[in-house]
């Protein structure tokens, strides 16, 4: 379900899996493996890589594929100069087939549990703009890296008339504190990089894109001589409450979803918005 590029070629064993998996290769994910054999995930769903059901399902099936090959670590990152993620396509949501609606949740969900559960290292290499599920994604690995630039970052649902469910909640307060959380996520708080940083929403900067994926592998590398399993299973531990919640409580919390959608209100909300992003476009 995504394309394929070799960076380097000792990586021998990981590519000859990635290569069978490439064979169903799909145009919104691009997989390059290191030396190390690191994988750097590009999201490709130009212009700015909003979260529909067809690019979830890649990253989902893309997930799936570095797990089972035993990835050494993931970078995520993004193949629009100026943004990381624009979050979810809100015309996934806006006047949705609700069969559509309930998959597209469901994906959401595997995504989730997938890259914040992952036993592997992961970061994310934030070259532009991550607001909503794009700061999700970030938040959701285990470093981030930002470029440097007029970029902002944070979960602006509550600006949206949205309500962030609970794993989104989980993942900022995984992150940063409560109280910042509570007052970000209650205000639709978009920081700019240099807040960011002071508030440790993100680890690092770098000058581009370059830099930032530079700067994660250096992450990564970080756990060269640490044994994988102690590795993933303290994560495992540290991370274990919010997986297991929406574990639990997954059929609840997409039928929230699909009752929010039902609201006229939230309807409303949605098509204000729409139109405030093509009229912004038009300028
Ligand atoms: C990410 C962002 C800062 C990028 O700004 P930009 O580079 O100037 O790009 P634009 O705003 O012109 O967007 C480009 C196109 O993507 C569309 N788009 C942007 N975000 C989108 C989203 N989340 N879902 C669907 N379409 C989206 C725009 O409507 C525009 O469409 P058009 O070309 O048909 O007019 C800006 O698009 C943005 O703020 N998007 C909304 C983010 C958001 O609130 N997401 C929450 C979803 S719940």
């Amino acid at each position: 379900m995504f394309t394929l590029r070799q960076v380097g070629c000792n990586a021998r064993s990981m590519l000859g899996s990635l290569r069978q998996m490439s064979a169903s290769a799909g145009p919104l994910v691009d997989v390059a493996v290191d030396n190390a054999g690191v994988a750097t995930v590009t999201m490709q769903r130009l212009p700015v890589n909003s979260l529909n059901l067809d690019l979830l399902t890649e990253m989902n099936k893309t997930l799936d594929d570095l797990a089972k090959n035993k990835t050494r670590g993931m970078i995520l990152t993004s193949a629009s100069p100026t943004v990381f993620s624009a979050g979810l396509d809100i015309m996934e949501m806006y006047n949705p087939d609700f069969k559509r609606a309930e998959t597209f949740w469901n994906t959401l969900q595997d995504v989730w549990l997938k890259l914040f559960g992952s036993g592997y290292p992961t970061a994310a290499a934030i070259n532009g703009h991550a607001p909503a599920g794009g700061c999700l994604l970030a938040l959701s690995c285990e470093y981030r890296v930002m470029a440097t630039g007029k970029f902002t970052i944070g979960l602006n649902e509550t600006a949206l008339g949205i309500v962030a469910p609970t794993w989104f909640i989980d993942s900022m307060c995984n992150t940063i504190t409560s109280r910042e959380a509570e007052f970000a996520l209650t205000t639709g708080r978009m920081f700019s990089v240099d807040e960011a940083l002071k508030t440790g929403l993100i680890d690092e900067t770098a000058a581009d894109k370059a830099g930032t994926i530079e700067k994660c592998r250096g992450f990564i590398k970080k756990f060269e001589r640490i044994s994988p399993m102690a590795r993933a299973a303290t994560k495992q531990k540290i991370r274990e409450i919010p997986l297991r919640k929406l574990m639990q409580n997954r059929q609840k919390d997409t039928e929230e979803f699909l009752n929010y959608l039902k609201n006229p209100m939230v309807q409303k909300g949605l098509e204000m918005y729409i139109a405030s992003l093509k009229q912004k476009a038009k300028k």
